[in-house]
């Protein structure tokens, strides 16, 4: 078959002006065709929501096994579910998510709701903080830090070790490399850890007593919680401060929530919607595949560009508006599919807390210019300030 290349040379989807903004470049793609080729670096794009969602739902032909974006990081994924594509992927899934199954997670939900709310309460008591760390940030690592059990002076590297470990999922650039040395750390803490560094009653226990057990095998403890720090920290951080960032810039869909809070799901749809935490993931294509006209090769890398598919306006009506009562339900950024999110029930349970508590408590509040701290692959805000609060 020939390879048709339509494309627009140049782009690298990594690069930091493309990082720092990139829905005019993921519009001009899309715009261009589903799928194009983008020769600078490589990489075959997916723009659109179909073929996006496509490609998810079909892991014969679009491989995780090329889900980071350079062979280093593709070889150290070897084993994870993230990585592994059926038949094998079932068993490392459910090994995974036995603790996050909707039951596991429903037992977390009143401590997470407490910690949100008291959080909340604290910061209108101050009256000025930063968004980011003082809330996106702090609520998830308590989450985390309380689920695995950890103790002790591992707490403090917990972030590094997750923004490290997204980092290095991108291609073969300087924050990749640089950030190597952080995410090997977090590989080492988690494949040698010892169940009794793990606080009792903690999930990190149960899934060394489920090795015990003989249910999954014992050298696969640490492999699942190094992907539960890995994948849930960044993710989470990122669409919890983009939740609040949005509120902060429209101030009418903040009240829409206030006034009506069983809004609150459809309204972080929304927010994942319009900001994908995780914009890219990578596929490796197997075999020649033809999308409107164009033959993706066999053994070239894809980039599924979700964040584009989000936006594209053959599916969304008015894709760049943001608006809570859209209901979103349908958006690509948990994945679809095979691969979709093992962790998604956790993130909306940390993310309906915050937003919760922000509508029962906060009338309004006022933000200044939020800074980025650029990431191969999450989008994230490095700090909001909030400079004035109002209590409800
Ligand atoms: C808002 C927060 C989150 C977002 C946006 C997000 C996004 C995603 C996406 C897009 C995928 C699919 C990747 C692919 O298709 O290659 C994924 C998979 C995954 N996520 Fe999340 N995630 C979030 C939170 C979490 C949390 C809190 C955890 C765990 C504690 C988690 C654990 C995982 C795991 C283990 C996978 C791999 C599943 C598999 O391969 O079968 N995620 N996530």
């Amino acid at each position: 078959m020939a390879v048709a290349t339509r494309g627009i040379p140049d782009v690298d989807l990594f690069s930091d002006e493309v990082l720092l903004d990139p829905y005019p470049v993921y519009a001009e793609l899309r715009e261009l065709a589903p799928v194009v080729h983008l020769p600078a670096t490589g990489v075959w794009a997916l723009t659109r929501y179909a073929p996006v969602r496509a490609a998810l739902g079909d892991p014969r032909v679009f491989s995780s096994r090329a889900v980071a974006f350079n062979d280093r990081m593709n070889a150290a994924l070897a084993g994870t579910s993230l990585a592994t594509d059926p038949p094998d992927h079932q068993r490392l899934r459910s090994a995974l998510t036995e603790n996050l199954s909707p039951r596991a997670v429903r037992k977390l939900k009143a401590g997470i709701d407490a910690k949100a709310d008291a959080m909340v309460a604290e910061l209108i008591e101050r009256g000025t903080f930063d968004a980011i760390d003082d809330l996106a940030r702090a609520l998830p690592l308590a989450v985390v830090v309380d689920l695995i059990g950890l103790q002790g002076d591992v707490r403090d590297k917990i972030l590094d070790w997750g923004y490290a470990a997204f980092n290095v999922l991108g291609p073969m650039n300087e924050r990749t490399v640089a950030n190597f040395p952080v995410a090997g750390e977090l590989f080492e803490w988690a494949h040698h850890i010892k169940e009794e560094e793990l606080a009792e009653g903690s999930m990190g226990r149960a899934i060394f007593a489920a090795a015990e057990r003989g249910e999954i095998p014992y050298e696969s403890c640490g492999m699942i919680i190094h992907q539960y720090v890995a994948a849930g920290m960044d993710t989470t951080i990122a669409s919890i401060g983009n939740a609040i960032a949005l509120f902060a810039a429209h101030p009418d869909q903040f009240d829409l929530v206030r006034e009506d809070p069983s809004l609150i799901p459809s309204a972080f749809n929304e927010v994942l919607r319009y900001e994908a935490p995780a914009p890219i993931f990578g596929r490796l294509v197997t075999e020649d595949v033809e999308i409107d006209g164009t033959v993706i090769p066999a053994g070239a890398q894809a980039a599924v560009l979700l964040a584009a598919g989000n936006r594209d306006p053959r599916h969304y009506q008015d894709p760049d508006s943001f608006q809570v009562r859209r209901n979103p339900a349908d958006h690509l950024s948990f994945g679809y599919g095979t691969h979709g999110c093992a962790g998604q029930g956790l993130a909306r349970l940390e993310a309906f807390a915050v937003i919760g508590a922000l509508a029962r408590r906060v009338r309004r509040f006022a933000v200044g210019p939020g800074e980025r701290r650029i990431n191969n692959m999450t989008r994230s805000l490095d700090t909001l300030p909030v400079v004035e609060i109002e209590a409800a």
